[in-house]
């Protein structure tokens, strides 16, 4: 991918609109794919829905159990949403910023999220948790494995909105090399079975400013939590 570091965003706008092909699915594991563009039929409906959890359970920076302040802002939808404190990570029913049990996850999301499951022989996907987060430029997710969800024969299915982001795909050890796969606006990952407990993370977010949504990159992360 040709980037031109003098005009960062103009060619991150170009990126997104001509590197990825949608309707192309790429194999990264024996049980993982990335489908490119699959969510961008589904937007119209998706956004306001999204855009009404987050009035209800606004995006807000967590600290993990070392101290440090996440740089990626978090909120959450469906029976349980992922948090973290100084006394570790878990799923809880409420939201601890309002003490409201979290908003309801929007049909369309559950949909989608199944039609995705499915592309990746999921047959029975039922997730209870959509885990939300938001990275501004500069903003990263360290590797990590996904392994706070009480059953882990349920895959993590992974939508990408805004400006691209370098997601990084790796092993079943934080130290084992990992895959670099640029993911754009509309893009999905589905990770699962084989896979499901490889780590993965997000490189800082380049600057750049998305026609639909601004300068961010908005991840939906569902998964069947409890
Ligand atoms: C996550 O692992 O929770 C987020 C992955 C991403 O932002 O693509
Ligand atoms: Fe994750």
């Amino acid at each position: 991918m040709m980037r031109n570091n003098d005009n960062p965003i103009t060619l991150d706008l170009f990126a997104d609109e001509t590197t990825t092909t949608p309707g192309q699915v790429e194999r990264i594991g024996e049980q993982s794919l990335v489908l490119r563009g699959f969510a961008l039929p589904w937007l119209d409906r998706l956004l306001p829905a999204l855009e009404a959890v987050l009035q209800a359970a606004p995006f807000r920076q967590m600290v993990t159990p070392g101290g440090f302040t996440m740089s990626v802002a978090l909120s959450s939808c469906g029976a349980l949403g992922w948090t973290t404190d100084r006394s570790g990570y878990r799923y809880t029913a409420h939201d601890p910023q309002t003490g409201r049990p979290w908003p309801d996850m929007p049909a369309v999301f559950r949909e989608l999220a199944q039609a995705a499951a499915r592309q990746a022989q999921f047959e029975h996907f039922e997730p209870d948790s959509c885990l939300i987060n938001r990275y501004v430029p500069g903003a990263r997710m360290s590797l990590h494995q996904d392994k706070n969800e009480r059953q882990l024969t349920a895959p993590i299915v992974s939508m990408s909105l805004g400006l691209p982001a370098m997601f990084q795909f790796g092993g079943f050890e934080r130290s084992d090399k990992s895959q670099r796969i640029p993911l754009f606006h509309g893009d999905i990952v589905v990770w699962g079975g084989v896979d499901r407990l490889r780590y993965h993370g997000v490189l800082p977010l380049k600057a750049g400013e998305h026609p639909r949504l601004g300068a961010q990159r908005i991840n939906l992360t569902f998964r069947t939590a409890g």
